[in-house]
């Protein structure tokens, strides 16, 4: 029985949080835009954000973390992807002003099939939505793909996320990252990777 409720647990939390849907996706995306904004611009902050890159995020949610890059890459350009239509509403609701300027464009779609060419972006950052990616190795690929050499990654968990730390620096070395560090933040904790120079150099 006790099984049952958790079962039920967790799937009323993926609809409202994991891959927001519905009335109660709508709601989860009010909590997540009034929750845990320190810990977003930390991360933007580890990610080492300048006026001109070109910034992808991935599961943006309501679009908080889209608002404060487009702060931090002012001169640059902001991409967004996320697979909940509930979500790419909000967030594009909440950062019209920069979508009409064209410095934001936030789609719907799917991590492990990004709509962008190779080497698109300088940086790529994702707070609490990896750990519930349909295949996170796929996505970590995609990302890989579409960073410039050099570029970087940060990935975001708070406890919420229940994401753990084991296997991850493996799992991130196996899609081809290197430079992999761990940052503990007051709110959890922050994984930073690069895609290496060599790599790619290698292919021309
Ligand atoms: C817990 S929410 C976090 C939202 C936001 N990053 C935040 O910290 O408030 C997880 C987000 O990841 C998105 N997501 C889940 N799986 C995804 C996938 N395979 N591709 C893209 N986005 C995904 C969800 O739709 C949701 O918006």
């Amino acid at each position: 029985m006790q099984k049952l409720y958790l079962g039920i647990a967790d799937s009323l939390l993926m609809r409202m949080f994991g891959r927001p849907k519905g009335v109660l996706g709508r709601l989860g995306g009010i909590i997540l835009a009034h929750t845990k904004h320190d810990f977003t611009q930390r991360v933007i902050h580890l990610l080492d954000v300048q006026p001109q890159d070109k910034v992808l995020e991935v599961g943006f949610g309501p679009g908080v973390g889209i608002q404060m890059l487009a702060g931090a890459a002012s001169r640059g350009l902001i991409a967004g992807i996320d697979v909940s239509k509930e979500m790419v509403a909000q967030a594009t609701s909440r950062n019209a002003k920069a979508i009409k300027a064209g410095l934001v464009q936030l789609q719907h779609g799917s991590v492990e099939q990004l709509p962008f060419s190779d080497r698109t972006f300088d940086k790529a950052l994702t707070i609490n939505s990896m750990q519930v990616w349909f295949d996170v190795m796929a996505g970590l690929q995609e990302i890989r793909r579409v960073l410039k050499a050099g570029g970087k990654i940060a990935l975001g968990f708070t406890p919420q996320s229940r994401q753990s730390k084991v296997g991850l620096l493996e799992t991130l070395e196996l899609a081809g990252f290197t430079e992999i560090t761990f940052v503990e933040t007051q709110q959890g904790f922050c994984v930073l990777a690069k895609k290496s120079w060599e790599e790619t150099q290698s292919c021309f």
